[in-house]
């Protein structure tokens, strides 16, 4: 008897070598759009009959689509954040939730410290003016920024990431301070960080990097009041998710001048609206969501991914299992 292989629904196209394990293990549709995600009526029509699901940050897994969704087993996120899921729900009808932790920690790092070095350096104010024609001589006043070296860095949340950033501090000779609910003597010890209270960190760091993930405690952690404590030469860092930062609150303070800048690579509504006044200011640097976005690292994200999924419908432990409560209830029922 020939057993038919697992059904998947894919919600975008995933990297070759992705594709092709997928094919090798599953019976999988796929929305072949990179650029837009599946409608929402697309995605539930199409979840109806899988069994495994390969999902992206835009794709809203609640219980409306899990109910949708009767013989799904298992949700394999291609990010190593999944506050798009409705974990709890997954959990309560005993389906697996999976991500790619660990394979993005060293690129996110670099692309926080590209926003923290092009807002420091005022890089993409330059390059418009470079472009602009308006250049006429060198100036000794021109595009004065902020020095980053000996500066001190402040890290709200001191995860993987946030400790891969602090790493690549020490080239800089920085002083570093951190906040996290979750005090770390051993990367106190081994990379030099002082913990500090959020107030603390927000009063004392030239930069502020922000690497937590969002949950309802994280909300806009930094609203009007916390922009406030920061210094009129501070600049601001998101590589994490919008919405731990308020944004109007952040434009209105970056157009009053309260802090220097801002570097930006998520935002509350996600593409950003095209009426959304930090797209009016020169002192935010703004990138679409590309923390992770390095060739290597997005393979690996999505071979990750499908690993993760194959291995569930398998019956077996998926390496990357978020909710690890739903793995013997399934099992046992
Ligand atoms: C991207 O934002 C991720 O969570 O991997």
């Amino acid at each position: 008897m020939t057993v038919s292989p697992p059904r998947v629904y894919v919600s975008r196209p995933l990297p070759a070598a992705a594709m092709e394990r997928l094919a090798r293990h599953t019976d999988f549709e796929v929305w072949e759009r990179q650029e837009v995600p599946p409608p929402r009526e697309e995605l539930l029509r199409r979840v109806a009959r899988a069994e495994g699901l390969v999902c992206l940050l835009t794709e809203r897994v609640d219980a409306e689509l899990l109910d949708a969704a009767p013989r799904l087993r298992v949700v394999s996120q291609v990010a190593v954040g999944f506050d798009n899921i409705d974990v709890a729900a997954a959990t309560a009808r005993g389906v697996l939730v999976t991500n790619t932790p660990g394979v993005l920690t060293e690129t996110t790092a670099d692309c926080a410290w590209a926003l923290l070095l092009a807002a420091a350096r005022r890089i993409a104010e330059g390059d418009r003016y470079t472009r602009s024609g308006r250049w006429r001589s060198w100036e000794l006043q021109l595009f004065l920024g902020r020095d980053v070296h000996g500066a001190t860095l402040g890290i709200v949340g001191l995860g993987r990431i946030g400790a891969a950033v602090a790493r690549r501090a020490r080239g800089f000779d920085m002083r570093l301070l951190y906040y996290d609910p979750v005090r770390r003597p051993d990367l106190e010890a081994e990379l030099g960080v002082e913990f500090a209270d959020l107030e603390r960190l927000l009063r004392e760091s030239d930069f502020i990097t922000i690497h937590t993930p969002l949950t309802p405690e994280t909300t806009h952690l930094i609203g009007r009041r916390e922009l406030a404590l920061m210094k009129p030469t501070a600049i601001l860092v998101n590589t994490s998710r919008g919405p731990v930062v308020d944004q109007a609150a952040l434009a209105d303070a970056l157009r009053r001048g309260a802090i220097a800048g801002a570097g930006l690579d998520v935002f509350e509504a996600e593409p950003i609206p095209p009426d959304d006044p930090l797209l009016e200011l020169d002192n935010a640097v703004l990138t679409p969501h590309i923390g992770s976005a390095s060739v290597a690292t997005r393979t690996r994200m999505a071979t990750m991914a499908v690993e993760n999924l194959v291995a569930a419908l398998r019956g077996e432990r998926p390496p990357n299992l978020v909710n690890p409560e739903a793995w013997p209830s399934r099992r046992g029922g």
